[in-house]
């Protein structure tokens, strides 16, 4: 498969940078084609400019400034997402990438003011993410990312697309066993992708 990996988290020695990288690896030496994508390193610019929301719903131009981006979304057949949460939500620089590039005529058209979901072309999706919080005070806060996920992005791509997500809750008092527990459950998703 056509793999887009894409990472957010700003520290290179960071337990999420390792990661992306044990991701990118295991699904390489799977045979998978993978376009690892770090949001930092490519220093992706996430603001939606007075511009974009202008040409928000035109077609030939609201994705210009990220047309490298549409490009490398709409060319895979999955999408890797490898980032920490951060106030119950994605970090700014990935919720951007979500704003910039998710446009309609990409992910959604909207027909007679209805959202309709195009993104066909990835046919499965896989999160790996952290959270400080333990699981049950992150259920007590709704666990918003999880449900924008399982809801709204698994809405978007392929219908019936298997979709999993690969949570190490409490890294706040993590241990070096938890952490190699979760690396070696990563990879052994990536190496049946
Ligand atoms: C700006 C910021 C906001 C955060 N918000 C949350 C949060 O809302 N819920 C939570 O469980 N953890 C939160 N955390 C903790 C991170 O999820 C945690 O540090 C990360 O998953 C650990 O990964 P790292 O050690 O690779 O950075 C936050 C951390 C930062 C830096």
């Amino acid at each position: 498969m056509r793999i887009l990996v894409v990472h957010a988290h700003p520290v290179a020695a960071s337990f999420n940078r390792a990661l992306f990288h044990h991701t990118v690896e295991r699904l390489m030496a799977a045979g998978h084609e993978v376009d690892a994508l770090d949001l930092y390193a490519e220093d992706f610019d996430p603001r939606l400019t007075s511009a974009e929301r202008e040409a928000y719903h035109d077609l030939e131009k609201n994705c210009a400034n990220v047309s490298a981006h549409v490009e490398r979304l709409l060319a895979a057949d999955a999408l890797v997402l490898v980032y920490p949460v951060w106030n119950y939500g994605f970090p700014a620089i990935l919720k951007g990438w979500f704003d910039r590039v998710f446009v309609p005529g990409v992910s959604f058209a909207l027909v007679n003011g209805q959202v309709s979901p195009t993104l066909h072309n990835i046919r499965k999706l896989v999160v790996v993410t952290t959270y400080g919080g333990t699981r049950f005070r992150t259920w007590l806060m709704g666990d918003p990312p999880r449900k924008l996920i399982g809801r709204m992005l698994r809405a978007l791509i392929k219908p019936g697309a298997p979709v999993s997500y690969l949570a190490h809750y409490n890294l706040n008092l993590a241990t070096d066993q938890s952490r190699a527990a979760f690396m070696a459950r990563v990879g052994a998703v990536m190496d049946r992708f």
